[in-house]
């Protein structure tokens, strides 16, 4: 059946220091998110609206810049007219009083790009019934909670992790915003041949770029040179991004992200979480991820 949302506002995260989380049909969200669900969930979508989905954590931005500078044809310096977390509003986005993603979204000339994290069954309904385009991207688990955990160190938006192996539990139980990792992909995964849904990994882009966003070109409806493309691989490089102001979140007060805990682009790689889980958490791990992604023909490489 379609995908439905129930509005259940149960009790709030224990974990960590805030208690900034709460739940949604199951999926812990940010409290002022929860605030505005109503709005959220009547959100309308339109036929030429193109959505960016992701599991937090999983390149959000990388794709955000490799749209943009596709929609700009490459032009570096209109991909500078505003930072990157502005271009593209997040659709469940709330601190009141500023304006929520969903008005920013409404304000937005079409066509629209918009953002959002929201797992398919907690998705304003209107976009499926809008038969817009999905771009969805997922990274590989591991690598996808270790970058989680640092980004809830430094960002005070969110509740502190704990320690690694809190974390670790709290990551594979699913107590984390925007709920499970594995419930996300595999629900997004599935949705992928009923929708206009490209379906990426961060991985891929990483081997191969040009490839990956020769892909995003073709599925966006556009038609760049050689030249262009190569501009564009340049452009949104690890090592470019975490330089440049408009998407390395520098603006941002120390109050909300502080970099000196550990930088937004952090080290932007594969199999970072190496250094991080023990032997007896990637045994663990590999067992859990088995038993919950049997039967999906999804095919993440865990051994990156
Ligand atoms: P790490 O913490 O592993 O470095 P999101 O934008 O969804 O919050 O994802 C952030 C992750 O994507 C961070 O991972 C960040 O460094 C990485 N990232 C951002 N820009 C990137 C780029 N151009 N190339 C590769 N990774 C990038």
């Amino acid at each position: 059946g379609t995908p439905h949302t129930q509005d259940t506002m149960a009790q709030t995260s224990e974990l960590g220091k805030q208690t900034q989380l709460t739940e949604v049909a199951g999926i812990l969200l940010q409290t002022a998110t929860v605030g505005n669900w109503s709005q959220i969930q009547n959100f309308q979508a339109k036929p030429d609206d193109l959505l960016i989905c992701t599991y937090p954590k999983s390149g959000t931005t990388w794709i955000q810049e490799i749209v943009d500078m596709i929609e700009q044809n490459g032009d570096v310096e209109k991909c500078q007219r505003a930072l990157i977390q502005h271009r593209h509003p997040f659709i469940e986005w709330a601190r009141p009083p500023q304006p929520s993603g969903v008005e920013k979204a409404k304000a937005m000339p079409s066509p629209r790009t918009l953002r959002t994290h929201l797992p398919t069954h907690l998705l304003p309904p209107s976009f499926w019934e809008s038969n817009c385009k999905f771009l969805y991207v997922a990274r590989n688990a591991k690598d996808t909670m270790v970058s989680y955990y640092h980004f809830q160190r430094m960002n005070q938006m969110l509740p502190d992790p704990g320690t690694w192996d809190d974390y670790f539990e709290a990551f594979i139980n699913g107590k984390v915003g925007w709920g499970s990792w594995f419930d996300h992909v595999k629900g997004w995964w599935e949705m992928k041949d009923r929708y206009q849904i490209l379906f990426l990994f961060y991985e891929d882009i990483k081997r191969d770029p040009k490839h990956e966003i020769q892909k995003v070109m073709q599925f966006m409806g556009k038609n760049l040179d050689e030249t262009v493309l190569d501009i564009i691989v340049q452009e949104t490089s690890f090592e470019k991004m975490k330089e440049n102001p408009m998407t390395n979140r520098s603006t941002i007060p120390k109050s909300i992200l502080d970099q000196s805990i550990s930088p937004f682009m952090r080290k932007g790689t594969v199999g970072d979480w190496k250094n991080h889980f023990t032997v007896a958490q990637n045994e663990i791990f590999d067992e859990i991820y088995k038993k919950k992604m049997e039967g999906t023909s999804i095919n993440f490489c865990m051994e990156l």
